[in-house]
Parts: structure tokens; C-alpha cells; sequence
């Protein structure tokens, strides 16, 4: 228990003013948006939960380092200090910038997959999956079984379970497995965080098997709060500490910097193989710009430069993951189902609990989004069959144990009184969560169908 309460380490400098909005306009705005709160346009939005990606708010630091970029083509001294700061933070050699994750992931599918190959992983993502597929390999879930259960409380749900390692292994042999991917703080499973202990095993069966390990460090920091929290002998150690050991475990990482580092744009490929490196600077001209800039402008590579190194700041950390366990908790006390333990970025509510009326067909946590939107201006996201997507060889829905929605919290941008009225919310459409009704698509996208599809009432 903490003696005293605590409080943001920062003060606020700028605000942005936000726009209430009635009940009648929410109902036109969700309608003309196809009930997907992807569509819905932002002044729209009163607290915007939707996701935590690109849009934190950047120190005055940061933005002090925008009046630093050096927007040459090639060569840029921003890239050098993102480099120089990747490798003192997060250990690896080589950095390759890129415009976001995705970027990462594409250039680095279609460098180490070939046709027919395996991609085992601690969950899907989303885009990850989709590059893996669209480099023609497979992704097989590896992650233990509690990650798959909303109630279960272990304390580490993003651990791999070695045995299906081994079952894949015996089935498709270490040829057709190019990588282990492995994510700190797994987004889809609720945020939640692998222990060192785990990563040191999967470190020696890629060791045994001779498998590269790839780290989707989106999220490392978050996860390295666990670790100080809840894994024996780390209390004491720092997060910058944390985060460092967690990369050096690890070959090669694809970063989203537009979470952890707090940038509104920008990722990174990041290694220690110099050929493969030469390889990856090869792919990024074509897809993303120079090996220097791949897709960022100067004066980004600097606020990421300068973000990466406020990220693992013990008190910025706590009071981040905090401000997401106070919304956790008034939630949970409110009665409502949510994902448990409490994550790392979001609070997700558990849409099979509170709308067991409405099949997974029908898509209860899309409709429950919807209906926060409608009675509150919060917007949340889908996290569960329509973000599963189909299956790429049969056609069928992916149908995943969790139906969720998620609401995401933005680092350093809203307050705990946001906290409360978010809370409020939820509370009220549980009151009323018997009367939500099912969707149907009314259009589906082929790829990443969350992103754009519409729907309409059942
Ligand atoms: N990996 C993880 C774990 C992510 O959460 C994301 C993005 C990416 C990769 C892709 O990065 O968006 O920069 O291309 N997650 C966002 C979200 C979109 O809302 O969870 P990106």
C-alpha cells in the first residue's frame, strides 16, 4: 500500500479544448459512421479512448527538438542521435527508421519469411499477422492458455508456453521457422507483460533450435513496470534498467514509436546482424525513403530521440500505468466485467459478460463501442471477432476467446477526472446493456476490416 497519493510528474503548458456535443448529434455522427468509432470524425469525440498510438503529448523538450531537425535527404544528425540512443536504451546496433510499426514489420517479413513458413507468437497483431501472411507465412499462437481467459489473474499472461514450441517444432521443423516473434506487453491479450524468466527460456529453446528471436517492443516500457512489480529480485532495479535487459535477450525489434516514446509519428527496425542490416537498407529505399530518414522527417527522429529517453523514467512510468489501474478499478468496482489483472495501456471491458444476449456473430463488443460513443461522446474500440479478422486459407471468421472493447489511454493527456467521467460512462451503459442490439456488416473489407467496415443494426 502507498503511504500518501501521487501525482503526474509534469504540469500541464498547453491545453487543447475539446467540444461537448448532444445526445442527437452522437446518434446522427455513430449512424453516419457505420457504428464503427473508427469512422467517426475526432471533433466528434468528448474523451478519446480509442487508442494510445500517436496521440500522447510530447514534453516542451520534445518540442524543443523539432526546432532541432536537420531535414537533409541523407544523413540527417537527428538520425544519428535516434541511432546512438537506440542502441544505449535498447541495445541494439543498427537502427532502420520507418514511417510506423508497420513499416518495420513489412520490410522485416519480407527479409526473413519465405513460402510455406511458420511464425510462432505470444498472440496475434493485427498488422503483424497481415505481413506475415503477406510474405506467405503462418503465424501460430504460442501464448500460455490464461492469456486467452479474461478472468484468469495470472500475474504474467503475455508468457510463452515453451510446449507449444516444442509441438510446432516437431511439427514443422526449425527450417520453416524463421522467427519467434515475441511482444512485451501484449496489446490483444489486454496488456499484458512477459517475466524475464519466460523470455530467458524462449532465448535458450531459439538458442537450441537455432531461431532468431524478434521483439515487438511497442509496448517495453509498460512492461517493464510489471517486472519491477510482480517478478522476484526486480524491485529494486530500474526501469531503464529493465527495459535494456528485456531488448538485449532479443536479435532484431520492430518498433511502433508512436506508443512507449510518445512521438505522433515514426518506428523503427532495429538489430546486431550487420548483412542483415545491409539487407534492410536495401528493402526500406523502396518502401519507406532513405536508410537514414526511412519515412521521418529530421525534426520526428529528434522528439523520438528525446521521447525514447523520457519513456523509462521510473516516475513517468508509474503514473502512467497508475492513472490506467485507477481507471481499472472504478470500473471493476462498479461491477462491470474487465480484463483481469488490469493492463498496462487500456482497461478492457469484457463484452461476453456484459452482452451475453448477443452471439459473437453479431459482434457485442462493436456494439457495445457503438453504444458507449452514443450515450457519452467515449470513444473505445473493438478488440475481438471483427479485429480477428478471417482465416486467410478458409475464408472463416477467426473467433477469439475475448470479445473486447478497449479503452486505451493516451500518456499524459487526460485527467483523473477524465478518469472518473470515462468510468461514469461505462457504468451507465451497463445499466442499460440488455437493450443493445447485435450489427451486421453492411461492408466488409478484405484486409484489416476493423480499420473501415460498416455496419448497421440488427
Ligand atoms: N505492434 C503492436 C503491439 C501494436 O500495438 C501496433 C499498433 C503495431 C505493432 C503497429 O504499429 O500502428 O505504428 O503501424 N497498435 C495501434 C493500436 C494501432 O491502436 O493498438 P503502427
Amino acid at each position: 500500500m502507498r503511504q500518501h497519493s501521487w501525482a503526474e510528474p509534469y504540469k500541464i503548458k498547453a491545453v487543447e479544448l475539446l467540444k461537448m456535443t448532444t445526445q442527437a448529434q452522437r446518434d446522427a455522427a455513430i449512424r453516419e459512421a457505420g457504428y464503427n468509432t473508427f469512422l467517426l470524425r475526432s471533433e466528434d469525440v468528448y474523451i478519446d479512448l480509442l487508442t494510445d498510438s500517436g496521440c500522447g503529448a510530447m514534453s516542451d523538450r520534445q518540442w524543443a527538438g523539432l526546432m532541432r531537425g536537420d531535414e537533409a535527404y541523407a544523413g540527417s544528425a537527428n538520425f544519428y542521435r535516434l541511432r546512438d540512443t537506440v542502441e544505449e536504451y535498447y541495445s541494439y546496433k543498427y537502427t532502420v527508421p520507418t514511417h510506423q510499426g508497420r513499416g518495420a514489420e513489412n520490410i522485416l517479413s519480407q527479409l526473413l519469411i519465405k513460402d510455406g513458413d511458420y511464425v510462432p507468437g505470444n498472440m496475434y497483431f493485427t498488422t503483424t499477422r497481415l505481413h506475415q501472411e503477406l510474405a506467405g507465412g503462418t503465424f501460430v499462437d504460442v501464448i500460455i492458455d490464461e492469456a486467452h481467459d479474461a478472468e484468469s489473474e495470472h500475474p504474467f499472461k503475455g508468457n510463452v508456453d515453451i510446449a507449444k514450441l516444442d509441438a510446432l517444432v516437431d511439427e514443422v521443423g526449425a527450417d520453416n521457422i524463421p522467427y519467434v516473434c515475441i511482444a512485451t506487453c501484449v496489446n490483444m491479450a489486454g496488456g499484458q507483460p512477459i517475466s524475464l524468466v519466460n523470455l530467458r527460456a524462449v532465448r535458450a529453446w531459439c538458442d537450441q533450435h537455432g531461431v532468431t528471436l524478434v521483439h515487438d517492443m511497442t509496448r517495453v516500457a509498460e512492461n517493464a513496470h510489471f517486472i519491477q512489480r510482480r517478478e522476484d529480485g526486480y524491485r529494486d532495479t530500474s526501469i531503464k534498467d529493465i527495459v535494456y535487459e528485456l531488448c538485449a535477450l532479443t536479435d532484431i525489434a520492430t518498433m511502433s514509436s508512436k506508443k512507449d516514446a510518445m512521438v505522433n509519428i515514426g518506428g523503427f527496425l532495429a538489430m546486431n546482424d550487420a548483412d542483415l542490416y545491409e539487407r534492410a537498407c536495401a528493402l526500406v529505399v523502396v518502401y519507406e525513403g532513405l536508410h537514414t530518414y526511412g519515412g521521418m522527417a529530421g525534426r520526428d527522429m529528434e522528439a523520438l530521440a528525446i521521447g525514447i529517453t523520457e519513456s523509462v523514467n521510473d516516475d513517468h512510468i508509474h503514473a502512467r500505468v497508475g492513472q490506467v489501474e485507477y481507471l481499472g478499478n472504478k470500473i471493476r468496482g462498479a461491477g462491470i466485467p474487465i480484463v483481469l489483472p488490469i493492463g498496462g495501456h487500456a482497461v478492457f471491458l469484457d463484452a461476453k459478460r456484459m452482452l451475453p444476449h448477443i452471439p459473437q456473430e453479431q459482434f457485442p463488443a462493436q456494439s457495445l463501442a457503438a453504444e458507449l460513443y452514443r450515450i457519452s461522446g467515449v470513444r473505445s474500440m473493438e478488440r475481438g471477432i471483427v479485429s480477428a479478422g478471417r482465416d486467410s486459407v478458409t475464408g472463416e471468421n477467426h473467433k477469439p476467446e475475448l470479445e473486447l472493447v478497449r479503452l486505451t489511454i493516451p500518456r499524459r493527456v487526460y485527467t483523473q477526472a477524465h478518469m472518473d467521467v470515462t468510468a461514469e460512462a461505462v457504468q451507465q451503459v451497463g445499466q442499460t446493456a440488455d437493450s443493445i442490439r447485435g450489427l451486421r456488416f453492411t461492408y466488409e473489407p478484405k484486409l484489416l476490416r476493423f480499420f473501415q467496415a460498416r455496419f448497421e443494426p440488427v
